[in-house]
């Protein structure tokens, strides 16, 4: 088992989902997590569920005065940061005809600047104890046209800004990399009516699960991937592998 006993951590969006996932995972194997989110009560109530080794910070991702209190808090706490997973993320579904500017905003400023205000915020910390390990949490519509363009945009945008940290923060021993989910049925999505579809379309037949999700997290954050950086990491379930293909072969009868 991954041991992560000594480190601590911030997962943002940790309060359900993915995030929650991600949390439970690092505080098995050792580690001490803050969670950061704006859901108070569903994320004070799991700190308060896993114990000493959780802490719950209550952060919008946006706001760069609350990124420097959370590292200050992180400072207070444990005295070190080693991991940050980016993981806060919203969607907006609608097209680019009926995306009003105020929701493309909205969907940029969590998705990606949420990102680079965790990034600058948390990198010289993370730098002063040695080095360590960020990931940011993409999507596979991270490598196609996606049918929220604001989402598409924001995440594309998270794998250049993965590796253009990643160069700049190497020589600090922090390493940042991304991973992109597939289709994950999480509160994000449950009320959506694709999931039949995406199913359909997934090679390996069936949505991923949020452990899944974090296990591969786990394994960039921890020193396994020690010699990884400025890498994203699809989790698809072969979907961006080319699942297009693959119906056009099943439907032609060659598969
Ligand atoms: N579910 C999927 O199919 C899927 C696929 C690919 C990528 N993702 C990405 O995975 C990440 C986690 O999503 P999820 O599926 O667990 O959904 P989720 O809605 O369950 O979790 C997202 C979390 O982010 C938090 N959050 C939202 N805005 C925030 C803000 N401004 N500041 C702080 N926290 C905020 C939410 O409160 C929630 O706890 C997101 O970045 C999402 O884009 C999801």
């Amino acid at each position: 088992m991954t041991d992560l006993t000594g480190r601590t951590a911030i997962v943002t969006g940790g309060a359900r989902g993915q995030g929650e996932a991600e949390v439970r995972l690092m505080i098995e194997c050792g580690a001490r997590v803050m969670i950061c989110d704006v859901l108070a009560e569903t994320g004070e109530a799991l700190a308060e569920e896993l114990g000493e080794s959780a802490y719950f910070h209550a952060l919008d991702v946006t706001d760069a005065d609350g990124w420097e209190e959370v590292v200050a808090k992180a400072r207070d706490w444990t005295g070190r940061l080693d991991i940050l997973v980016n993981n806060a993320g919203i969607i907006n579904r609608s097209l680019i005809a009926t995306t009003t500017p105020e929701a493309w905003r909205r969907v940029i400023e969590v998705n990606l600047t949420g990102a680079f205000l965790g990034l600058r915020a948390t990198a010289p910390l993370i730098a002063a104890g040695g080095g360590g390990s960020i990931v940011n949490i993409a999507s596979h519509a991270a490598f196609t046209g996606h049918s929220d363009p604001a989402y598409s945009a924001s995440k594309w945008g998270l794998r250049g800004l993965t590796k253009t940290a990643a160069m700049e923060f190497a020589a600090k021993g922090v390493r940042v990399n991304t991973v992109c989910p597939g289709h994950i049925v999480t509160s994000l999505n449950r009320d959506g009516i694709h999931h039949g579809p995406m199913i359909a379309l997934t090679p390996l037949g069936r949505s991923g699960e949020v452990g899944e999700v974090a296990q591969l997290v786990l394994y960039l954050a921890s020193d396994a991937s020690r010699f990884v950086t400025g890498e994203e990491f699809t989790l698809d379930g072969g979907f961006i592998a080319g699942a297009a293909y693959r119906r056009v072969a099943v439907e032609t009868g060659a598969l």
